[in-house]
């Protein structure tokens, strides 16, 4: 398995190519089932999770191509893929690949909408609370879908096609607004879904699907209106850069000292982010490419922070902001309210010499002058990156085991990172 080493104690300065998104990849990926046409997806990251649901589409039929890349081609172009579900050979996604990754239980809108039947395996994924799947559940059956669950599967069926309706969540979630609008473009007639989650990646499927036919209006608000229509066709469409990646970075360079620029960022999608920076003293420039994050000498100011759907603070930066309040002057709080659970990264950051207390869903964090390296584990995707951001401050040598977590949603990491000063390697075992 492999690990990763890390020096600490050295400034990034440089540029990092921000890629496309994983949280919107996996979903467009999806859609491909919608349409017996061909998709073409630019700008997708090369990650263990785009390989995985590429093996989960293609047990369904869908026929998936790379682009070739020609040499001499920017190594940190995304790939193009080319996605066509033309004939869905079986319904059914099994428990074996379902297992190893969440979002792939998403697959049951796009086929009972446009089979009228689908099989797919409760799921699993990253290990940060129980993450049920009841609300996608209630959206389907809001549109017509009869569900049934038989032997760890979820069973949804619709003979006769999904019908329109009013699908109301009772919390945000980005999952059940995926299902939800997904399985409403081939409604007959119009859905109204209420407390949709207003995240970027909702956004770029929303505007994919509508260049493929959908007639999808709202998304990026709490209200999406979708008039179902009988067929979608192909289309081409650019991945959104991905705004996690982008915090990840700006978080790894206020915490070394130095000077990035992040290239093809989009910073209005991760404005809270750069706002709670900001108030810790970091430097942050919008650039006409992207984004400039710098911290020369002043130290990092403790700030309190609290994650909300979008437009607030993601969760998926949490853990990343809690290594950097690491080493704030002062006492930090930071308060998780999207998934219980989702502070596995706190103890192997107190392994790293960082004082946290934890209080039920929030963290307090006393900063101190220097944490330093030593083995640590990840558990989860974000959690993992985290670790690698102290790591990069601490003194000494960090060793991050179970790095598979990495290679799930952060492309080329130790490069990139290393190309702008790092000691940073990858050590297989
Ligand atoms: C997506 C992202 C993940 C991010 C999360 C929140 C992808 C592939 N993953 O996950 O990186 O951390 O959004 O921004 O895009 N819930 C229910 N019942 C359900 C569904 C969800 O109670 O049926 C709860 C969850 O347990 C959680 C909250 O709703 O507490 C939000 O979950 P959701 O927004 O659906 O997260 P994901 O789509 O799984």
């Amino acid at each position: 398995m492999d690990r990763i080493r890390i020096v600490g104690g050295r400034p990034l300065n440089g540029t990092i190519p921000i890629s496309g998104a994983k949280n919107a990849t996996l979903p467009l990926m999806i859609a491909s089932l919608l349409t017996e046409q061909t998709l073409i997806l630019d700008n997708v990251p090369r990650l263990a999770d785009v390989v995985q649901l590429q093996r989960i589409l293609g047990n369904h039929g869908v026929d998936v191509m790379m682009s070739g890349k020609r040499s001499g081609d920017d190594e940190y172009k995304g790939q193009t893929m080319h996605l066509s579900a033309a004939r869905i050979v079986d319904t059914t996604a099994p428990y074996e690949l379902v297992s190893k990754m969440r979002a792939s239980f998403w697959v049951i809108a796009p086929l009972v909408a446009r089979m009228g039947e689908a099989r797919v395996s409760m799921p699993g994924g990253c290990a940060i609370g129980t993450r049920p799947v009841d609300l996608l559940i209630m959206a389907l059956e809001r549109l017509g879908a009869a569900i049934e669950i038989d032997g760890g599967y979820v069973v949804a069926r619709a003979r006769n096609g999904l019908r329109g309706g009013e699908i109301a969540f009772p919390k945000v979630t980005v999952s059940g607004t995926h299902v939800a609008v997904m399985a409403a473009a081939l409604a007959a007639g119009t859905t109204v879904i209420e407390n949709a989650a207003r995240e970027p990646e909702v956004v770029d499927v929303a505007e994919c699907l509508n260049k493929m036919g959908a007639r999808i209006s709202g998304a990026g608000s709490p209200r999406i209106v979708v008039e179902g229509v009988a067929k979608l066709s192909g289309a081409r469409h650019s991945v959104v850069p991905d705004r996690i990646e982008t915090g990840t970075y700006a978080m790894a360079v206020a915490m070394t000292g130095g000077e990035l620029v992040l290239d093809g960022a989009r910073p209005e999608l991760l404005q809270a982010a750069l706002d709670v920076l900001g108030r810790a003293d970091v430097e942050v420039a919008p650039t006409n490419r992207g984004l400039r994050v710098a911290r020369n000498g002043a130290g990092i100011r403790s700030v309190e922070v609290t994650t909300e759907p979008f437009p607030g603070f993601p969760t998926d930066l949490q853990a990343q902001l809690m290594a950097l309040m690491s080493c704030a002057r002062g006492t930090s709080r930071i308060t998780e309210t999207i998934f219980e659970n989702r502070f596995m990264h706190v103890q192997e950051l107190v392994r790293l010499g960082a004082r946290i207390h934890l209080d039920g869903e929030t963290a307090t964090i006393e900063g101190v002058e220097r944490l330093k390296g030593a083995p640590v584990m990840a558990t989860d995707l974000r959690a993992s990156v985290s670790l690698v951001i102290a790591a990069l401050a601490a003194e000494g040598e960090t060793m991050v085991n179970r790095v598979y977590h990495l290679d799930r949603g952060f492309e080329r990491l130790e490069d990139k990172l290393a190309r702008c000063g790092a000691t940073i390697e990858r050590v297989s075992s």
